[in-house]
């Protein structure tokens, strides 16, 4: 191969919706900020691709602090969505794209089915690989989880957006739902070419000595060691329902052995946040110990590890 990386014969290389990975790696939304020098600095340190904070159509300033309090097992946030508005991160996006060498997947979110389109529009005119729908944050009005939640308000934002782009759709759902293969499937049959699960887990801080909630929001987000557990429930649960729908699957992924657990489970790649905060160098040891354990196992790559748990 005259030293030339490919990624045929890379057995962690992978696949899905259009998109390849050269790890099955992927920084989540929401981690490190939003410009182009964080998400470089994650790639360089061995993300297979970055998902952007969540952008909306104008700017937003989010809640005033607390917005972060450490659980016992992971973090609860509640940021309140801030961000700089899509005319201003598309030039963060392109600027991204002349220096990332992974692919830059652009999260997204709206308050109506034409604004979360129009954003992911932008969002792929200034040079994203692929779009993640927000549909799941689960505490700012009248976006998020209140529009993931219902399979009507769902299909009709996936509909719309899948109709105004032409790269992958990736749909990321929440785990405050009594049954998410409802969702996942509403989401598929809208067009949604792949999905992540899950969001954070709805949550709260109460401080003893003060008497009163944390954080600003008083409502957040559970992620972290806490909620793995539950997502890999969830990714277990669509697979099952879906079959063959490419999975990204998040929640407290923080080594090799998480990793493998999700693909088991039905993922096809794994979304790392939580544990990006203490330890910059994780992905590369994730990807490395997925390595190893193929190796250990006799595999020769991640894709026919993925799903391995559902065998009868
Ligand atoms: C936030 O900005 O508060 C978190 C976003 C999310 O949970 O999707």
């Amino acid at each position: 191969m005259n030293g030339e990386f490919s990624l045929e014969s890379n057995p962690l290389s992978i696949s899905f919706a259009g998109l390849t990975l050269a790890n099955p790696t992927i920084l989540a939304s929401g981690i490190l900020g939003y410009s182009a020098e964080s998400l470089n600095r994650v790639a360089k340190g061995g993300a297979g691709a970055v998902v952007t904070k969540s952008v909306g159509i104008a700017p937003r300033a989010g809640y005033s602090n607390p917005t972060v309090v450490q659980a016992e097992s992971g973090l609860i946030n509640a940021m309140g969505l801030p961000n700089p508005g899509i005319e201003v991160y598309s030039e963060e996006i392109r600027f991204s794209k002349t220096v990332l060498r992974v692919p830059v997947i652009a999260s997204v979110f709206g308050y109506s089915a034409e604004e979360y389109a129009v954003v992911a529009k932008r969002a792929v005119e200034a040079g994203a690989d692929a779009v993640e729908l927000n549909v799941s944050c689960p505490h700012v009005k009248q976006t998020g989880a209140e529009i993931g939640q219902s399979p009507k308000f769902l299909s009709e934002v996936v509909q719309t957006v899948k109709a105004a782009i032409s790269k992958p759709l990736i749909v990321k759902l929440s785990p405050n739902v009594a049954d998410i293969t409802v969702l996942a499937r509403a989401a598929v049959e809208a067009g949604a070419d792949a999905l992540t699960a899950v969001n954070t887990l709805k949550a709260m801080a109460i401080d003893a000595e003060t008497m009163r909630p944390i954080l600003s929001n008083v409502r957040g987000g559970l992620s972290g060691a806490a909620v793995k557990p539950v997502a890999l429930r969830c990714v277990y649960d669509i697979h099952e329902a879906l079959g063959d729908v490419p999975v990204v699957g998040c929640g407290g992924v923080a080594n090799w052995r998480d990793a493998v657990e999700f693909f088991l489970a039905g993922a096809s790649a794994v979304q790392i946040g939580t544990a990006v905060a203490e330890n910059t160098e994780v992905f590369q040891a994730v990807t490395k110990g997925v390595e190893t354990y193929l190796r250990r196992k006799h595999y020769g790559s991640v894709k026919e590890i993925v799903g391995l748990a559902h065998r009868k």
